[in-house]
């Protein structure tokens, strides 16, 4: 039997800077100071988890001490070239090199482990460029840590590096951190991890079902590592057709499209049966109703954005497979504007309502009766979204794209 296979986030750590996906307000100028050899003395990379800090200190002691391919290389570059012993030490899964010390500070935080850390970067490095120090998880480092610390990043021997990284940029002492040049990591946004995704599959030859990645993307809350272990799960579990949407939906808990399709469709139509029998089928098929009201917020929303920006709503909602977008151009159109966004509201009030509520689903079908009734807001939302039924059932086209129309334009 084959032992576990790696993690996907392991076998697909970048391994230069050209490979981290969606940090390029970091990535471009740093490898702009490679280029043209301004490089600092100590680095910050901060940032959420799993969206490239550790990667990137390790790329980057990787550009420090590149020596070319054939070894005469005269200082730091921004791609490292791969076949020098350096790189090829701080490879994937290569041995580690002398001259990059990487320190994790949740284990190795303490004053000693300065102490020793200090002593280590006297001496000079013993192939390389630079004697390179990863301090990871920095904000482990104890306040005396810094202390003994202190000295050294203020007036670092000429072949001394640091780069720190952490998800707690403040708890980094600051007179250390007024040393660094500090990069800040950002999650990655939902589009560049959807590409990165589709390439890995089809680098794995794994076929994914239509709608997975985007709930894929969605879980990973936009942690490259988060994302890719939610992946790696489905994977496990897919048989030879590949990772269908069906299941995926139930391991991630996610409402069903067609579910959210037949509420929104019974709503848009006034069909309070229909409305019912779905909160029968989520109850049923064992989702969590505050799951649900979750799920069809974001639907609402997502409603809302294909109301507002009409034809470019493509542009916006980019992980929405084509036959969907389809279905909610539809549904946006029979809601109108100003139900959608009375729907959303009441939507997000039922949400902040079922927090620890003993009784879920009983929410849930208030949620839906009111839903069912614009006619109980007394508002503008509910006049606004009375007056798009009214209108609707006159056959009165829209008067503008948002279907603004309570507000007359002030006279010039
Ligand atoms: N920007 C990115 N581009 C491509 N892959 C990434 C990126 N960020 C993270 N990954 C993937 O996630 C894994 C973990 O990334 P990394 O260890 O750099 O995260 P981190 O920011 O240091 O997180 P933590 O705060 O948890 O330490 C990497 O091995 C890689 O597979
Ligand atoms: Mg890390
Ligand atoms: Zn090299």
């Amino acid at each position: 039997m084959a032992g576990p296979t790696l993690a996907l986030y392991r076998r697909y750590r970048p391994e230069s800077f050209a490979d981290v996906i969606g940090q390029e307000h970091v990535t471009d100028p740093l490898r702009q100071a490679l280029r043209t050899g301004r490089v600092n003395h100590a680095y910050l990379f901060s940032g959420p988890r799993g969206c490239g800090k550790t990667t990137s200190a390790r790329i980057l002691a990787r550009c420090l001490n590149c020596a070319g391919p054939d070894g005469t290389a005269q200082g730091p570059t921004d791609t490292p070239c791969g076949v020098c012993p350096s790189c090829v030490e701080l490879a994937r899964g290569g041995p580690g090199s002398l001259d990059v010390v990487e320190i994790d500070a949740a284990s190795h935080g303490g004053v000693d482990d300065a102490r020793e850390l200090r002593e280590r970067a006297t001496f000079a490095p013993a192939r390389d460029r630079y004697k390179v120090f990863v301090v990871d998880e920095a904000h482990m480092v104890s306040p005396q840590g810094f202390n003994a610390l202190l000295k050294l990043v203020e007036e670092p021997p000429e072949h001394v590096m640091f780069v720190f990284a952490t998800t707690e940029p403040d708890k980094v002492l600051g007179t250390i951190r007024s040393r660094t040049h500090h990069y800040p990591f950002h999650l990655v946004p939902p589009e560049a991890l959807l590409r990165y995704l589709e390439t890995l599959c089809e680098a794995e030859g794994v076929p994914v079902g239509k709608g997975v990645l985007p709930l894929v993307v969605r879980a990973g809350g936009g942690s490259v590592r988060d994302s890719l272990s939610v992946l790696d799960q489905l994977i496990a579990g897919a048989d030879d057709g590949g990772v269908d949407y069906e299941r995926a939906i139930s391991l991630l808990g996610y409402t069903h499209a067609s579910l959210l399709d037949d509420v929104v469709d019974a709503l848009a139509a006034g069909d309070g049966g229909s409305v019912f029998r779905v909160v029968d089928r989520v109850v049923e098929s064992g989702h969590d109703p505050r799951r649900f009201v979750e799920d069809l917020l974001e639907r609402l929303r997502d409603l809302v954005v294909v109301r507002a920006v009409g034809e470019g709503a493509r542009a916006v909602l980019r992980a929405v497979p084509d036959d969907q977008l389809t279905r909610m151009r539809r549904q946006a159109d029979s809601l109108g504007a100003a139900e959608l966004s009375r729907a959303a509201d009441v939507a997000n009030a039922a949400l902040t309502e079922m927090v620890g509520a003993t009784s879920p689903r009983l929410h849930l079908e208030l949620l839906c009766a009111r839903l069912l009734l614009p006619v109980a807001d007394a508002g503008e939302r509910g006049l606004g979204a009375r007056l798009d039924r009214l209108e609707r059932r006159l056959g009165v086209p829209a008067t503008g794209p948002a279907g603004v129309r309570l507000a007359p334009a002030p006279a010039a």
